[in-house]
């Protein structure tokens, strides 16, 4: 049975594509390993690759923002991204990096065993939920793949690039806020 420990030990020590030579840190996860919703993204930026924390640049100041708004914070979700090693000025990652590192999501999703996960853009939905995933006409809407429920939304960033889109992720984040309230009442049900 893999433990936390474990795993980030083999993640550290992971040289399954290109991307372990280049980086500064690891960026393993961050938050609440007994969460009920993992949030995805695609991989570490500048600051996250600096500090090995995910998305503490600029998206991961807008995220917390977003987050704010439907009353979530670190200690109630745990987030991660496809690939944990920074990518060259931030380009996508590549198929053979997301495969050689997908394994490690999926044991981390086995560790905190969510009963929601949101995916951040393209490049994780198109990895989580389907690979013809098109966000810009699905995002917002769940699938149900086993006892989890999964969603994705606009990619922080490409939210800074075209702040239009603002207003549909609202309406994404306030329909994640009811998924929550449906599916995990003890913790999330109103009062
Ligand atoms: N963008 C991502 O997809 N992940 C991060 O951790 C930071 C920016």
């Amino acid at each position: 049975m893999t433990t936390w420990e474990t795993l980030r030990s083999a993640c550290e020590q992971c040289r399954g594509c290109s991307l372990g030579a280049t980086r500064t840190h690891l960026v393993f996860g961050d938050g609440n390993p007994s969460a009920r919703i993992l949030f995805v993204g695609e991989g570490p930026g500048e600051q996250e690759d600096l500090t090995g924390v995910p998305f503490v640049g600029p998206a991961g100041r807008l995220l917390d923002q977003m987050l704010e708004i439907i009353d979530l914070d670190r200690s109630q979700y745990y987030i991660t991204n496809i690939v944990k090693c920074r990518p060259p000025h931030n380009r996508d990652p590549l198929r053979e990096e997301q495969e050689a590192c997908i394994g490690y999501l999926r044991a981390q999703t086995r560790l905190i065993d969510p009963r929601i996960i949101v995916c951040l853009g393209r490049i994780a939905a198109g990895r989580l939920i389907r690979s013809d995933y098109r966000i810009t006409r699905e995002h917002g809407q769940w699938v149900q793949k086993g006892r989890v429920w999964m969603t994705a939304i606009y990619h922080p960033s490409a939210l800074l690039r075209d702040p239009t889109r603002r207003p549909e992720t609202f309406d994404d984040l306030i329909s994640i806020r009811d998924k929550l309230r449906e599916v995990c009442p003890e913790e999330f049900g109103s009062d």
